[in-house]
């Protein structure tokens, strides 16, 4: 099943949702409103937006407000990608060319603060403290999460723990948040908000896990970039990280071939090849698979609505999605 098919059901409210995006980035300077509408008119799966409204169903449904909460959550996720491609100095993204790439840092790293300044701005008009409490950690464990990454990259060394809590920092958390956002703004139980937290923050677990297996994977028309990116800007994922644990000749060979500042240079095909013979991927699968278990947990326990069958489809699509 595809994505799309998951939540047909919600299909006329998500057009709305990106109308609003599309309304909210019209900036009155040029440039900036060049380069925040050219990535989001690129597309992308809007899972954010989706795990919110999906969560909101949990409560009292109201479009309108649940909107306030949707697309800011979408617009801090399009921000974090534009510092990201800087940041991983990346001229892909969304099979276009990513901000930096068609412009310049300079003008990414303000289209990015321009565009969470805009979701910053519209989430006031939920006038909840908590959700705004909430926004902001998200931006704030997201950059953590990001200088984290930079601090361990071409560190070969580095173990499973520290991966894990990159990951939960870069992506997991603002997953959670997308789903404790729409069941706050629902005004779903407490207890349904906390389920809806827990199963947004697993499935954001294997989502990212999917992700760097995919980096590996993945062929360049599907991934949207080249294969073997994330090893090839020196960060160190799961599939690698295991493959190098379990045979230091493969650590010998990533490290004297993945130099910085050579990272154009090099050819990933025989680095690739060990690590999926090393076993990578398929560990990588397994410990993906054990976060949708978990996700899966919460979600039984959940009153039983449409949304908890989508939800539900989701989180299996996320264990076998290829782009
Ligand atoms: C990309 O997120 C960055 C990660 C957290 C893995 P998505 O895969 O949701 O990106 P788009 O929005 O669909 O392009
Ligand atoms: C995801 O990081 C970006 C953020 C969560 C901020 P990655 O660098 O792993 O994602 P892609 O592969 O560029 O989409
Ligand atoms: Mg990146
Ligand atoms: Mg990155």
């Amino acid at each position: 099943m595809k994505l799309t098919d998951i939540y047909w059901f919600l299909r006329s409210d998500i057009a709305k949702i990106e109308k609003e995006l599309e309304a909210t980035i019209q900036a009155k300077h040029p440039i900036l409103k060049q380069a925040s509408t050219h990535l989001l008119k690129a597309g992308g799966k809007r899972i954010r937006p989706v795990f919110v409204l999906l969560a909101a169903k949990f409560g009292n449904y109201d479009l309108e407000k649940i909107k306030k909460v949707a697309v800011p959550l979408e617009l801090i996720h399009t921000a974090s990608l534009v510092h990201d491609d800087v940041i991983d100095e990346a001229d892909l993204r969304r099979g276009k060319k990513t901000i930096k790439a068609k412009w310049d840092n300079r003008v990414a790293m303000y289209t990015g603060d321009y565009i969470f300044a805009i979701a910053l701005d519209m989430i006031t008009l939920f006038d909840n403290p908590k959700a705004h409490r909430t926004l902001s950690s998200a931006i704030y464990e997201m950059t953590i999460g990001e200088i984290e990454q930079i601090r361990y990259q071409y560190n070969w060394d580095q173990n499973l723990r520290i991966y894990l809590r990159r990951i939960k920092r870069k992506t997991a958390l603002l997953i959670a948040m997308s789903c404790e956002l729409g069941a706050l703004v629902s005004e779903a139980s407490n207890r349904d908000q906390q389920l809806l937290y827990s199963f947004g923050y697993n499935v954001g677990m294997a989502f990212q896990i999917t992700d760097d297996i995919l980096d590996f994977t993945g062929t360049e028309k599907e991934l949207g970039k080249p294969a073997g990116s994330d090893l090839r800007q020196g960060n160190v994922t799961l599939p690698a990280l295991y493959a190098m644990k379990k045979d230091p000749s493969i650590k010998e060979m990533i490290a004297v071939t993945v130099k910085q500042d050579e990272a154009e240079l090099i050819n990933m095909n025989s680095i690739i090849t060990r690590i999926k013979e090393s076993g990578g991927i398929e560990y990588s699968k397994s410990l993906s698979d054990k976060y949708l278990d978990r996700a899966l947990a919460s979600l039984e326990q959940l009153p039983d609505i449409q949304a908890k069958s989508a939800l539900y489809e989701i989180a299996q699509y996320i264990g076998r999605r290829k782009f």
